[in-house]
């Protein structure tokens, strides 16, 4: 497994006792695979070099417990979308943290909180001042300073649904072309530059590597269950990618009755007549009665519907989860929509080196966080700034629950508007 000369690992074992964490060893992926599959109950279908790729490029940690290999975490090399106070997003680098498991012989003794006590600390040191990740349990990364950052509704279309789009959104949409292609190692190095185009549309969208996007592109027949392969749905206008779906098309019979069913695992759109034209042709496409799309609250998609469709939403479900690491840095990364100038005390028991009192000041457009030894105008924990990073949250809404508190009036409300984006986060993929 490699772990590139920047890769964040820590040169020393941290030890806490009985909960040793160490980089892992070149020679150690196919047994952190093993433990992966025994974790993650895999069924072991897929090819072993399958596999072997699939474990994340920029940094593996192993934690050890009595002499035995305990747990493991990892992290892809990832950009996040943060709001860059105009409305729109700036693309910045992150840790995609995956792999989190446990050998089930020794969960609950403390291993994953040893692991994300080395894995936070070593992201840091190498620069990044982000962490996101993809829970598979929302009770899990909270108590680390994690917020969830964006919620999503679980949509799903039915086929022949009608978006009550206006004429000139729906005009731009018949301009654009949309092709059913499989998908291909080949289109990667397009879409990969259409995706970061496309993400900077709204915050919260997650965009992989180009190799990461090939690896995802290239067909693994046993990957497929009774799925088809991978197919693009690409949009162009003008001959540019503005926006592309991946699809995967599952046909059953019922009695004599065909019905399908689209998933839809990754999608991004430049904007909102890109979008209606990829979700006009999924929602049109012969055998498919239902495509499965998962979208923020106010997504074009949802507002194009008479009223709120109770029928569209299988529930609301948190999608990404930030850690902000480097709290002076993040706040220098991510545009603010207001000047700005209040005293913030912060809690982090993780990193230290967030804690304490800051005075944090914006002005056209960009923020910026020092140290202060005035009184704090307000007290928030890192994990709930976290949470309105990306404008999934107010402030304002954590004030009334309690989990903000203001000591000066008016604080909560003037970083509330610096803070401000005008749309909700976007789904992000899972890696
Ligand atoms: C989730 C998992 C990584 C936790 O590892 P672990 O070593 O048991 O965690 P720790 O012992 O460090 O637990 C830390 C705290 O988190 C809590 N916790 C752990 N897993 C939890 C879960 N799934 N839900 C709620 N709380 C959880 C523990 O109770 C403990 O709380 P405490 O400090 O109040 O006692 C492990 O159970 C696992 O591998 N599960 C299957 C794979 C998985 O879900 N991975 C996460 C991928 S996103």
């Amino acid at each position: 497994m490699s772990t590139p000369d920047d890769a964040p690992v820590t040169d020393a074992p941290v030890t806490g006792d009985p909960v040793t964490v160490r980089p892992a060893r070149p020679d150690e992926a196919p047994s952190l695979v093993d433990l992966d599959d025994l974790v993650w109950a895999e069924s072991e279908r897929l090819p072993r070099e399958v596999r072997l790729r699939s474990v994340p490029t920029r940094t593996v940690l192993v934690a050890t417990r009595e002499g035995e290999t305990a747990g493991v975490t990892g992290a892809w090399d990832v950009e996040v979308g943060v709001p860059d106070g105009r409305g729109r997003a700036r693309l910045v680098p992150a840790d995609g943290v995956t792999w989190v498991g446990v050998h089930p012989d020794h969960t609950r003794r403390g291993v994953l909180t040893a692991l994300i006590g080395s894995q936070l600390p070593a992201t840091r040191e190498a620069g990044r001042a982000l962490s996101v990740l993809k829970a598979s349990d929302s009770g899990i990364y909270g108590r680390f300073g994690y917020g969830t950052a964006s919620t999503v509704l679980r949509a799903s279309f039915a086929g022949g649904t009608t978006f009550a789009a206006p004429p000139e959104i729906q005009e731009l949409a018949d301009a654009t072309r949309t092709r059913l292609q499989t998908a291909g190692p080949d289109l990667a190095p397009r879409l990969h530059a259409a995706w970061r185009r496309a993400a900077t549309d709204r915050a919260g969208e997650v965009v992989r590597t180009e190799a990461d996007l090939t690896r995802n592109l290239t067909d693994v027949p046993e990957h497929r269950g009774d799925r088809e392969p991978n197919r693009v749905l690409v949009a162009t206008r003008d001959d540019e990618v503005v926006g592309f779906a991946v699809v995967r098309r599952t046909v059953t019979e019922e009695g004599s009755v065909l019905g399908g069913r689209a998933d839809v695992p990754i999608v991004t759109t430049a904007d909102a007549a890109a979008r209606l034209a990829l979700a006009q042709r999924l929602t049109r496409l012969d055998l498919v009665t239902r495509t499965d799309w998962w979208v923020p609250a106010d997504d074009p998609l949802v507002l194009w519907q008479p009223g709120w469709p109770r029928s569209l939403a299988d529930g609301v479900v948190d999608s990404l989860w930030l850690r902000l690491v480097d709290l002076p840095a993040a706040v220098a990364l991510r545009g603010t929509a207001a000047d700005l100038d209040v005293v913030v005390e912060v809690a982090d028991p993780v990193l230290p080196e967030n804690a304490g009192t800051w005075r944090w000041t914006a002005r056209s457009g960009e923020g910026r966080l020092e140290r202060s030894g005035e009184q704090a105008q307000l007290s928030v924990d890192v994990g709930d700034l976290a949470s309105v990073w990306l404008g999934g949250r107010s402030l304002g809404a954590l004030a009334v629950a309690g989990r903000v508190r203001e000591h000066a009036p008016g604080a909560v409300a003037r970083l509330d508007a610096a803070l401000r984006t005008p749309v909700l986060p976007a789904q992000s993929v899972d890696f």
